[in-house]
């Protein structure tokens, strides 16, 4: 019995994870290796789509589904490359499950049935959601609990309480526009450029937030739900019919940003105090805007002194597949695995 303990406490402590990512427009492939909690990361990486799909304006699903289908394989090989190990010294296999698109999730989990199947590994169903959320770990293993997450990304804003590993409680959500989609949506409108949220960000440097007086939706409710539908629309009649160039597109994106952060930080710290957290993250393409950042933890440094604030690694906030592989580890320590015949993709698949 003692012998049976020792090599599942083993296992737990050190562990090789090849992690898999296709929700959207990036196909991913990581691996990492978990030693008494610490991770490193010994492959990452991402195959773009943005240029094909630029000129779309958005990501196209069918187009994004095939280049999936042609990129996962090249994209695992350069991983276990990368990594310098050969499929034999993997010891799970995490993937995405979902939420994301149906026909892009099913090159990823495809995938990792097959080799999951042909290596004879243990297999991880990860959701993408969580996926961003545990971006956070890869620095700091001990994360305090009670958290809360600002969870930001293309089709996503959610505040998620975090209890413990796994466990997930929302406390808000939008309810019409998430706020990276509004970042993409006003950066067609102003033709900024595509991704928008970058896009955005580098007009704004240059603008002046208070040049527009641009609605704060929901930042007086007495929930912690949000709307950004109302915002994108005052953006849509601050600039109809005038010529939106120069120092006015940058004060127009300047002041369209400051009223999103104003909402997302007003929201977090509220929740922040409400739910007597411990510490606050963020997660979520949208988490890589760095006057959001910055705004967040200058608010709960001053009202919150005693709460921690994690930001992940830039090169971890947009799609990849490192933070599949750290969400993995996580579920695969609870035993949390997927006979590779049960998996399949959920395009819908809520956290919680
Ligand atoms: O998490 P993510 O890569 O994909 C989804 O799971 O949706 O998030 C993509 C979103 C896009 O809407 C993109 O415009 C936004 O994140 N985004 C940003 C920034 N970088 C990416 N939004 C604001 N500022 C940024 N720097
Ligand atoms: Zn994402």
């Amino acid at each position: 019995m003692y012998l049976i303990f020792f090599i599942k406490l083993c296992y737990n402590c050190f562990m090789i994870i090849l992690g898999i990512e296709t929700s959207c427009d990036e196909t991913a492939a990581s691996v990492i290796k978990s030693a008494r909690g610490l991770f490193t990361v010994r492959a990452h990486v991402v195959s773009s789509q943005v240029k094909t799909h630029k000129k779309f304006g958005g990501v196209v699903p069918e187009v994004a589904a095939r280049k999936h289908v042609i990129n996962i394989i090249p994209t695992i090989d350069t991983a276990l490359a990368q990594a310098r190990l050969s499929p034999k010294q993997i010891n799970v296999i995490a993937v995405t499950k979902g939420p994301g698109l149906v026909t892009s999730l099913r090159a990823g989990t495809q995938a990792a049935k097959t080799l999951a199947y042909a290596w004879r590994k243990k297999l991880v169903a990860v959701n993408h959601m969580e996926g961003h959320m545990y971006a956070n770990w890869i620095e700091r293993p001990r994360i305090p609990f009670p958290a809360l997450s600002l969870t930001v990304s293309g089709g996503h804003t959610e505040l998620v309480l975090m209890k413990g590993h796994g466990k997930y409680k929302l406390i808000g959500r939008t309810r019409d526009d998430a706020a990276g989609e509004a970042f993409d949506k006003v950066a067609k409108i102003l033709h900024a450029g595509y991704p928008g949220g970058p896009a955005i960000q580098k007009l704004a440097a240059k603008g002046d937030a208070a040049a527009c007086a641009f609605p704060r939706p929901m930042i007086h409710s007495r929930n912690f739900d949000f709307s950004f539908s109302g915002l994108k629309t005052a953006v849509l009649y601050q600039t109809k019919g005038k010529k939106t160039a120069g120092r006015r597109l940058h004060n127009v994106a300047a002041s369209f940003q400051q009223a999103v952060i104003d909402v997302l930080v007003a929201k977090t710290v509220a929740a922040a105090k409400q739910y007597g957290v411990k510490s606050v993250f963020i997660a979520g393409g949208v988490a890589a805007n760095t006057p959001l950042r910055k705004q967040l933890a200058q608010t709960l440094k001053q009202g919150l002194p005693k709460t921690k604030f994690y930001t992940p690694p830039l090169w971890l906030c947009t799609d990849n597949a490192t933070m599949i592989a750290i969400a993995g580890y996580f579920r695969a320590r609870h035993q949390d695995f997927t006979p590779w015949q049960k998996l399949s993709a959920d395009p819908n698949w809520e956290l919680i």
